[in-house]
């Protein structure tokens, strides 16, 4: 009898991590005002969002506002925080329904009360559900978050319960956001720029990262699924050898 083996499976990312650029630029080739294109920005959030979901994706998490937003126009800042608050009230009881777990990850203290409360209740209402794992980063920087560890850690050597000398990257690593996902393997950033913009700086060490020209609010199936392709034909090495790599998994 002769043995036959099925190819095996596409390795899928467990964790997307992405970075949604383009709405402004987006807006601009239709003659529109900014906030048009944020809005357009947030039907592609449902697209990605289905589709995760649909192909089995754990993780997903994604850069809605970063520290550094803060310093645009303020009706435009304004305009986005109106989008989140009215996003979360009509999205949150169908995301529920799909047992996708929402959280937020980011320096809250600047949004409104109202904001913040129900970032709370939608973090509350699902926050036993085991489907899509959700993350939105809002107010959120890479740097931000490493120093908002380091200063926990600081504390910890001042209460006497920490050496300095017992700090080590798992140590700081488990107070960093999104410590309990595993780390993002694929990393996403639309609108053609090719750079972190300080985003998961800890996390995203070995990320495999794919960029692609596509507007974020022209996002569509084709363009995540050459990601996913894309993904499924990288050589993740972890730092060791190509040879290791291959004992290893013999
Ligand atoms: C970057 O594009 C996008 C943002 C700063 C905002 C992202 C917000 C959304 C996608 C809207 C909805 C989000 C949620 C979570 C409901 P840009 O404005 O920098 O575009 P540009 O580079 O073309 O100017």
């Amino acid at each position: 009898m002769t043995a036959t083996s099925e190819p095996a499976p596409a390795p899928l990312p467990r964790h997307v991590a992405v970075i949604m650029d383009g709405n402004g630029r987006w807006a601009k080739q239709r003659a529109r005002p900014r906030t048009l294109g944020h809005r357009a920005g947030a039907r592609a959030v449902n697209l990605c969002i289905d589709f995760c979901i649909d192909r089995g994706i754990e993780a997903l998490t994604l850069f809605a506002f970063s520290s550094e937003n803060w310093q645009r126009p303020a009706d435009e800042v304004s305009a986005l925080m109106s989008l989140f608050l009215r996003a979360l009230n009509r999205e949150l009881d169908e995301l529920h329904r799909r047992g996708v777990r929402l959280r937020f990850v980011g320096d809250r203290s600047s949004f409104s009360p109202e904001l913040r409360n129900r970032m709370a209740t939608a973090e509350a209402l699902t926050r036993t559900n085991i489907g899509l794992q959700l993350s939105i980063a809002a107010s959120y920087g890479g740097r931000w978050d490493i120093t908002q560890a380091a200063r926990r850690l600081a504390e910890q050597v001042r209460a006497g319960s920490l050496e300095p000398a017992d700090i080590d990257e798992q140590l700081l690593g488990r107070l960093v956001s999104l410590a309990e996902l595993p780390p993002p393997d694929l990393f996403i950033r639309t609108g053609g720029d090719q750079r972190i913009s300080n985003f998961l700086l800890w996390q995203l060490a070995y990320t495999e990262l794919y960029f692609t020209e596509k507007l974020w609010p022209d996002l569509d199936r084709a363009t995540l699924d050459a990601a996913l392709e894309s993904f499924a034909s990288r050589e993740r090495r972890f730092g060791l050898t190509g040879e290791q790599l291959r004992k290893a998994h013999a």
